[in-house]
């Protein structure tokens, strides 16, 4: 197909039709309105296309997804973290020498300046660590005036690095300063998952050891969670990006938007709920009604997905290290049990299978961080950490584009029209 027609009342017009690598299809909307008057109208948009990307594939209805055309299985089973963000930053593998490079430079910026220590003083202890951190990164771009200038390539290549470099940390210093315990700088000599978490959980009083089963957990969940195209977040950091902010101002909006309980926040309500099954009796099937009754606004966390009709590849991956990772440990986590019961009556139901509703990423997540000792508070943080190559892969793509404009979408207006001003004294 080259093109598509619209009829329009008694208009028709032609669109160009584009078509991504793997035959998706998009018709080509700008004109519409100077050529017909109308605009199209997709809240939420779930039918809308807001850019092409060479960035990441995924395919809802058959459960694949793909960074710069490598399968996410792959990815999880051979790489690590750092080699991912090279992937999805730069756009192919790197080679030994430049992943080499690409990680010494990520070492040299894993410190804060030591004023950004201060601010940890004026957050209330109960803080939530991601209102933190979307305040500290959006912080950086006042201490790195001289780096801001968003069409200058080495100047946004160095807020890249910086960025991959220090979110680890702050986020580490929330935790930190959450129990009242001294901040740990980071360690160079520790690979980047390893480094995290003798930060979070290293104390100067004794030697911290590290089980390589949590660093590898830790390695496997960031890569899953690395990209997954025009999510919201993501979609939150390229509009604020269009207007040319500068990268640590549109990361800080990413941060903030995946925060939100319908986004990155499920990992931390899905736990939630299940603490609440279990307390109630493990009484799923109560829950599982529950999330039916169109009357109630409850909802089974870390299920369902916009894209995904089909079982969310990232949860497949994490369900299985889930269980390798607690077999191991030889440890038995109710959560983990209440879970999997859950899953098997929810994808047993008429009212789920009908509405293709599985298990997302958020589902299972949250069972291989409480294992390795990360606080709840802290899930969607290191949703956060993980995503961050992602919004950054999108936020140089976008400036990258030739035809990259401010993102600006129209809207029908439906309130009042126009009406005679009334004085206070006469309302
Ligand atoms: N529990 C019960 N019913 C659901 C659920 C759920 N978790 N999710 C969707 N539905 C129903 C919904 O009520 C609707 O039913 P009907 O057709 O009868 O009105 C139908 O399924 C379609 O749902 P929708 O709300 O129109 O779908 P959406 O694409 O707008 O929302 C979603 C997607 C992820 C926000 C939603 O599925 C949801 O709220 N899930 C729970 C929160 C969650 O796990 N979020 C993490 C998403 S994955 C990671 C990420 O993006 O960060």
């Amino acid at each position: 197909m080259k093109t598509g027609k619209l009829t329009v009342g008694d208009k028709e017009i032609e669109l160009s039709v584009k078509v991504g690598t793997e035959n998706e299809i998009g018709l080509e909307l700008g004109k519409l309105r100077k050529e017909t008057g109308v605009i199209t109208l997709d809240p939420g948009f779930v039918n809308t296309g807001s850019t092409e990307s060479a960035i990441t594939f995924l395919n809802g209805e058959e459960g694949v997804l793909r960074y710069r055309g490598y399968p996410i299985e792959e990815l999880a089973a051979n790489c690590d973290f750092v080699e991912v963000c090279y992937l999805l930053i730069y756009g192919d593998l790197p080679t030994e020498t430049e992943l080499e490079n690409f990680r010494d430079s990520i070492r040299a910026h894993t410190m804060l300046h030591e004023d950004i220590r201060s601010f940890y003083n004026g957050f209330p202890r109960d803080a939530h660590p991601m209102a933190i951190l979307s305040s500290v990164v959006c912080a950086l771009s006042t201490f790195y005036q001289d780096a801001l200038d968003v069409d200058d390539e080495d100047q946004v290549n160095t807020c890249v690095h910086r960025l991959i470099a220090k979110l680890p940390t702050i986020a580490a210093y929330s935790y930190k300063k959450s129990v009242g315990q001294p901040l740990i700088y980071p360690r160079n000599d520790l690979n980047y998952c390893e480094n995290f978490l003798q930060m979070m959980f290293a104390v100067p009083t004794e030697p911290y050891e590290m089980d390589p089963d949590f660093v590898q957990a830790l390695n496997l969940l960031l890569i899953v969670h690395a990209d997954h195209e025009q999510n919201c977040s993501t979609s939150t950091v390229r509009m604020v990006g269009s207007a040319n902010a500068n990268l640590f101002a549109s990361i800080s909006a990413g941060i903030a938007a995946l925060w939100g309980p319908l986004h990155g926040g499920a990992n931390e309500a899905c736990v939630a709920m299940l603490e609440r099954i279990i307390e109630d009796d493990c009484n799923v099937k109560k829950y599982v009604d529950m999330a039916k009754d169109k009357s109630d606004s409850f909802r089974l966390m870390g299920f369902g997905h916009r894209v995904y009709k089909n079982y969310d590849p990232r949860a497949l991956i994490i369900k299985k290290a889930c269980d390798k990772l607690l077999s191991k440990m030889d440890r038995d986590d109710p959560l983990f049990d209440i879970a999997q019961s859950l899953e098997e009556v929810a994808l047993n139901d008429p009212y789920f299978v009908e509405r293709g509703l599985y298990p997302n990423v958020d589902f299972y997540s949250g069972v291989i961080y409480r294992a390795i000792g990360i606080p709840v508070q802290m899930f969607t943080v290191l949703f956060a950490i993980g995503r961050l190559p992602g919004w950054v892969a999108h936020w140089t793509e976008m400036h990258k584009s030739p035809s990259a404009r401010i993102c600006r979408p129209r809207q029908i207006y439906t309130g009042p029209g126009a009406r005679e001003f009334v004085s206070i004294a006469h309302r």
